[in-house]
């Protein structure tokens, strides 16, 4: 009589061939601002709307952080959960967390790829940026299931607050492009969730969710 043969009790990981790695963003973004404005319009237009201790989604902090650290702002004091796909930016941000404990103490930032976004790894937001939507997705996400622009835009809205606020930046180069731009994804979005368009505030466009 044969021994039957125990299972091994962990499924012994995929060849490295067989993993397509995280799409990462191998650079490293520091505020220009007459480039890229957005989070500095950003910052003006939740002081204009005097928007403080709100909860606040970033998609692309920059190497900067300068949303996580306006926010913590003692004027401010909105917590703001940040994303970056970018190693060194991460970098910038533990630096941060070290020097200003009192940034940290409403700013957390992750590294991370947005397309790999967790629902039940999220709270309920007042505001959230999709300043960079449709930028930076591709076939190299495609290899490891990841969400969809659109997705990621109905994911968020699902976690903002009735009545938060969810901006776009028509500065993006993916805004107006031929192909899959952020304009037709946010066309898209509108049809399939209860937002309005509640207007511009310098380079930035504003949606309500409404219920
Ligand atoms: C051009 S930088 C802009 C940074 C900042 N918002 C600004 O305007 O100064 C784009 C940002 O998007 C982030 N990013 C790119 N792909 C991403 C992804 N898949 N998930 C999360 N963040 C991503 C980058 O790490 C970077 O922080």
């Amino acid at each position: 009589m044969t021994t039957p043969s125990i299972p091994p009790a962990v499924t012994p990981p995929a060849s490295p061939e067989a993993q397509p790695a995280l799409h990462f963003w191998d650079a490293y973004w520091d505020l220009r601002v007459k480039e890229c404005p957005c989070d500095v319009h950003f910052i003006q237009w939740l002081d204009a709307n005097r928007i403080t201790d709100s909860t606040i989604y970033h998609f692309g902090t920059g190497g900067h952080h300068v949303v996580g650290i306006e926010c913590a702002d003692p004027k401010r004091r909105n917590a703001v959960l940040g994303i970056t796909a970018a190693p060194q930016e991460y970098e910038t941000f533990v630096k941060l967390a070290i020097e200003r404990p009192d940034v940290l103490r409403h700013y957390n930032a992750v590294f991370g790829d947005i397309y790999l976004l967790n629902e039940r790894l999220l709270p309920a937001f007042d505001v959230v940026t999709l300043f960079h939507l449709c930028e930076f997705r591709g076939e190299k996400n495609d290899a490891y299931g990841a969400l969809t622009d659109l997705d990621v835009a109905n994911l968020l809205t699902d976690k903002t607050r009735p009545g938060g606020h969810i901006l776009f930046y028509p500065g993006s180069f993916a805004f107006d492009r031929a192909d899959h731009s952020a304009k037709d994804v946010i066309a898209q979005w509108e049809r399939g969730r209860d937002v309005e368009r509640a207007g511009t505030f310098e380079t930035l466009l504003v949606y309500r969710k409404r219920s």
